[in-house]
């Protein structure tokens, strides 16, 4: 059977207790309230203290499943992104299976970085509709505060953990992806791993592979504010349809202001962007699942309505999906 697009039946998030607010960034970094709320809308972001990303993953996969009514056993598919796994290998996916106990499915990592969400919903839909493959569990689950350099206060202030997905199935509504990379080697954004002295010679050599992310802000800014438009708009283009014909547009939520920029130069009102930055922070691939599952418990967005969710992050990828919200209810 060849499906044309998706059907969400069931959302899901989950995010760690610990609230570290502007003010308690205030204590260990020369910054302010004021300038993290005017140059980002951050208030408050989320710590995983001591919870690994897989079990933030499996956490929301749960929510995901019981909002479905679909057990473990009847998944095909776990697609989960992150780009701060616990272990290089296996997969955060692997580990998320084995607490399952998703016994008849096979499961990978995707790593898109900010992206990754947008990148697994068009993978998914691709292999729904080869009819192989049934029901997908898709995930997006990361630490950022693994990676964070909290001596740096242009990125630390940014980055908060959790995770979100979705139990998802073939549909016969609208749906078109656009996928871009523009790669950058790593110049304006990344994060190496040291690599490791061997026996035969070589080692670590001088760099900065810290482990740590390394971001040119102002660069990134000046990519995001261009990449969110032309991907929202070569998806709208792709599924036929106006970018006025939206109802409501999910962003990565890396900065409102590039939310906002990117909101103006598409012609979008605000009232049809959906924004929880103020609270979470930037949690990587996980935001855009987050805000997913809040605007549909909030009842926000309805069934029938047109939504776009658009990424973009290091690599660089950017990319937009835009499907017609089916739950299969
Ligand atoms: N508190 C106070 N001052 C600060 C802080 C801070 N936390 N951070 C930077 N500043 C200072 C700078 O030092 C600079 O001071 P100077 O003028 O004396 O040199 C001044 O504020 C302005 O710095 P800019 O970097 O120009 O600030 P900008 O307004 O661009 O905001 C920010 C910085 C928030 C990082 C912005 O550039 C941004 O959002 N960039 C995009 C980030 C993004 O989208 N990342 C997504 C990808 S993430 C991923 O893929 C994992």
């Amino acid at each position: 059977m060849n499906f044309l697009g998706l059907t969400i039946l069931g959302t899901g998030h989950y995010l760690p207790e610990y609230i570290a607010s502007n003010r308690e960034y205030e204590t260990f970094l020369d910054t302010s309230d004021e300038w993290i709320v005017t140059r980002t809308g951050m208030r408050e972001r989320r710590i995983a203290l001591d919870t690994p990303v897989w079990k933030m993953g499996e956490m929301a996969a749960r929510k995901a499943l019981d909002d479905a009514g679909v057990s473990p056993e009847e998944i095909d598919l776990i697609l989960c992104t992150t780009v701060t796994g616990d272990f290089r290998y296996p997969s955060a996916a692997c580990l998320i299976q084995g607490q399952l106990g998703a016994k008849n499915a096979f499961a990978m990592d995707i790593a898109a970085a900010c992206a990754g969400s947008v990148y697994a919903l068009d993978m998914a839909r691709r292999y729904l509709a080869t009819g192989d493959v049934k029901t997908i569990l898709q995930i997006s689950a990361e630490a950022l505060s693994q990676t964070t350099d909290y001596t740096d206060r242009g990125t630390a202030i940014l980055f908060g953990d959790g995770a979100g997905a979705a139990v998802l199935r073939g549909g016969d509504g609208l749906f078109a992806s656009a996928l871009f990379s523009a790669p950058d080697c790593g110049q304006n954004i990344h994060c190496a791993f040291p690599r490791r002295s061997l026996p035969f010679g070589g080692g670590t050599p001088a760099g900065e592979e810290t482990g740590l992310t390394y971001m040119n802000g102002r660069e990134v800014y000046k990519f995001a504010t261009r990449a969110m438009p032309a991907a929202v708009q070569a998806a709208c283009q792709r599924a036929g349809i106006g970018v006025e014909d939206l109802d409501y547009i999910i962003p990565h939520q890396a900065n409102l202001r590039i939310i906002e920029t990117a909101a103006k130069a598409l012609k979008v009102p605000l009232e049809k962007i959906c924004v929880n930055i103020q609270k979470y922070g930037n949690t990587s691939s996980a935001s855009i699942m987050i805000c997913l599952d809040e605007s549909l418990r909030e009842g926000r967005i309805k069934a029938g309505d047109r939504i776009c969710m658009v990424g973009f992050g290091a690599g660089l990828t950017y990319g937009a999906v835009v499907m017609e919200y089916q739950s299969g209810k």
